[in-house]
């Protein structure tokens, strides 16, 4: 019911050329696997080129999105601009935005909201520190981000959101969760929307798994039942990597 949504997230790599060169295969695996979806969020500077190699299949994201629609926010992208440029979805409160730049949960709703309000579909990223981990604070920590960043959100359509669970401490670091907590992170999450929405949002709302998927433990990690996809970064880079792991067994 919940098809599998496998992203690659791009983060700050590939020139023009490299970018539309990677964004064809990738369109090519999206066109053979009709059973799932595949989407790519490249850098904003390449998003006009990857557009025209796109086809009718791979989906195209942003990295980030504002929450205002014009306007003096230097360095931000609005809404209505990732919409001109073919985008579906953007990714909002990667850890990265988090840890590195500083945006809180509160900035975080603002985007989600302001993304869904012009028909982007948000990837809600959510996930503990290893310090929250060892303390016993996860399920606390993604109570927080998942209420926060839901504040004032209307749920009715489940193929509106996406979340990614991306336990910050497996992001880039080549350790992933086990299956074990990856599920019972994903099975926590999906009871916190049953609180807040109707029945059909838990059981519709695709959660993702992220940090440090690859090709090796892509197929193991998607049989975990409440796992619906991956968030990808350094392994969507590769053509023949994220092929892999876009045909998980
Ligand atoms: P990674 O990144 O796959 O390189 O760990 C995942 C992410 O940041 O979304």
């Amino acid at each position: 019911m919940r098809t599998p949504l496998i992203a690659g997230n791009w983060k700050m790599h590939l020139n023009l050329t490299e970018a539309a060169e990677l964004a064809a295969a990738v369109a090519r695996v999206a066109e053979a696997c009709p059973d799932r979806e595949v989407m790519i969020a490249p850098p904003f500077t390449s998003l006009a080129r990857v557009r025209e190699v796109c086809g009718e299949r791979l989906i195209l994201a942003g990295q980030n999105v504002c929450w205002e629609e014009k306007g003096a926010f230097t360095g931000e992208i609005a809404p209505p601009m990732l919409r001109e440029l073919g985008c579906r979805m953007v990714i909002i409160g990667h850890s990265e935005r988090r840890h590195v730049f500083g945006e809180d949960d509160q900035m975080i709703n603002r985007r989600l909201r302001g993304a869904m309000a012009h028909g982007l579909v948000p990837i809600l990223c959510i996930g503990e520190t290893l310090e929250e981990r060892d303390a016993g604070r996860t399920m606390e920590v993604l109570e927080r981000q998942v209420r926060q960043g839901l504040d004032q959100v209307g749920l009715e359509d489940p193929a509106r959101l996406v979340i990614a669970y991306e336990p910050v401490w497996a992001i880039g670091t080549g350790k992933t969760a086990t299956t074990a907590q990856a599920q019972e992170a994903h099975e926590f999450v999906r009871g916190l929307l049953a609180d807040t929405g109707e029945k059909n949002i838990a059981e519709g709302t695709r959660i993702l798994y992220g940090g440090s998927v690859n090709a090796a433990n892509v197929d193991d990690i998607m049989a975990q039942a409440d796992v619906d996809g991956a968030l990808v970064g350094g392994a969507s880079l590769s053509a023949e990597t994220f092929e892999r792991i876009i045909r998980f067994a």
